[in-house]
């Protein structure tokens, strides 16, 4: 079965890889490298077992794109390119509905022209905005809050559209919380081109000595510790619930999950992590809280454990040491 991953040069896309690869896809990369080195793609040639054409494209591009969906002609395309920063999204928002809105549906002519009717989309907490309550079920009110997460929820409404539209289409939409650590085998981690702004590959960056320290956004939440509280997904986990979202693409539906542990963990529990696998001391000062963050937030998993079977399999602390492997950090014994 053929499978097309776009942006599956980037963090999530290329772990998405690994786990095709792993499961015995044919796998296709749509990916305009804007965020991955180059050498991801011999990279992750030499790391999958399976076959793997690679196609130097931008979503934005139409008529690069046709033609290229086209030769490849998937069975499921996995939808992952895409601009992710919150913040970027605010000074450049007509890029992220450029690229997030009108990628999806160019994406989606491409896939009409090819005869392609399955989608797995990554999608994002952030549709969700402020938690009106916790845990995060996949009927809170979609609110988002900023030009990301408006991008993300258009998106998905698109491809509603798109799926209602003819017999026979299927829709998975999987909404992300935080995807952290890397493959176990392959050390596929989070190590962008572009700054980091994630709290992960900053603490490995504080680390591996390419930064001063790391600002805690705040002390002052109405959590115990007073940091702010995020649902941490192993990416191997969030993979291998694409693998199995797959099957579901099958079945003529829009299927949207939530993809995370269900349980919140806080700034100060990671930094503690970080420091005991490391066995080094992370140089952390308090900085005011950044705008638009909200104290907690967690995912309940109960739908999609209860569609895909459960994912989770491993904790905040393997995606620690997971992190750390991948970025070439000592690792306490
Ligand atoms: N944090 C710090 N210092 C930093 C960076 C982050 O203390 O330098 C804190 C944040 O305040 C937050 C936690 O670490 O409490 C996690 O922050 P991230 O930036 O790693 O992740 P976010 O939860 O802000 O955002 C992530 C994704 C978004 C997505 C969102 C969905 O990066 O793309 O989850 O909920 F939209």
């Amino acid at each position: 079965m053929k499978v097309l991953v776009t942006g599956g040069c980037g963090y999530v896309g290329s772990n998405i890889v690994a786990a095709l690869g792993d499961n015995g896809y044919t796998i296709g990369i749509l990916d305009n490298l804007a965020t991955a080195p180059v050498e991801i793609v011999e990279d992750l040639r030499a790391k999958v077992d399976a076959k793997l054409t690679f196609f130097e494209t931008d979503v934005t591009h139409i008529e690069a794109l046709k033609p290229a969906v086209k030769a490849f002609s998937p069975h499921v395309v996995i939808h992952c390119a895409g601009l992710k920063s919150i913040a970027d999204s605010w000074q450049n928002p007509l890029a992220y509905f450029d690229v997030n809105v009108s990628g999806t549906i160019n994406l989606l002519k491409a896939m009409d022209y090819a005869g392609c009717t399955r989608l797995i989309f990554s999608s994002s907490a952030t549709v969700y905005g402020d938690p009106e309550f916790l845990p995060i079920t996949e009927d809170h009110p979609l609110a988002p809050i900023n030009p990301y997460g408006r991008s993300k929820l258009m998106a998905e409404m698109i491809m509603h559209d798109w799926q209602r539209k003819a017999e026979g289409r299927g829709v998975a939409v999987l909404r992300y919380f935080n995807p952290v650590g890397a493959h176990h085998d392959h050390l596929l981690g989070d190590n962008p081109k572009t700054p980091a702004n994630n709290l992960f590959p900053i603490i490995c960056q504080v680390l591996a000595g390419q930064r001063e320290g790391l600002s805690i956004l705040g002390d002052d939440y109405p959590t115990p510790d007073g940091t702010g509280e995020r649902d941490y997904i192993h990416i191997t986990d969030l993979s291998e619930a694409h693998i199995r979202a797959i099957a579901k693409t099958a079945e003529p539906a829009f299927l949207a999950l939530n993809i995370g542990t269900g349980k919140p963990t806080s700034v100060r529990q990671v930094i503690a992590e970080f420091e005991r696998h490391s066995n080094a001391q992370i140089n952390a000062r308090i900085e005011p809280r950044r705008p638009g963050d909200v104290a907690t937030t967690f995912a309940s998993n109960q739908l999609s454990v209860e569609k895909l079977g459960d994912y989770v399999h491993n904790t905040t602390e393997d995606a620690v040491a997971s992190s750390l492997r991948a970025a070439g950090l000592k690792q306490h014994s």
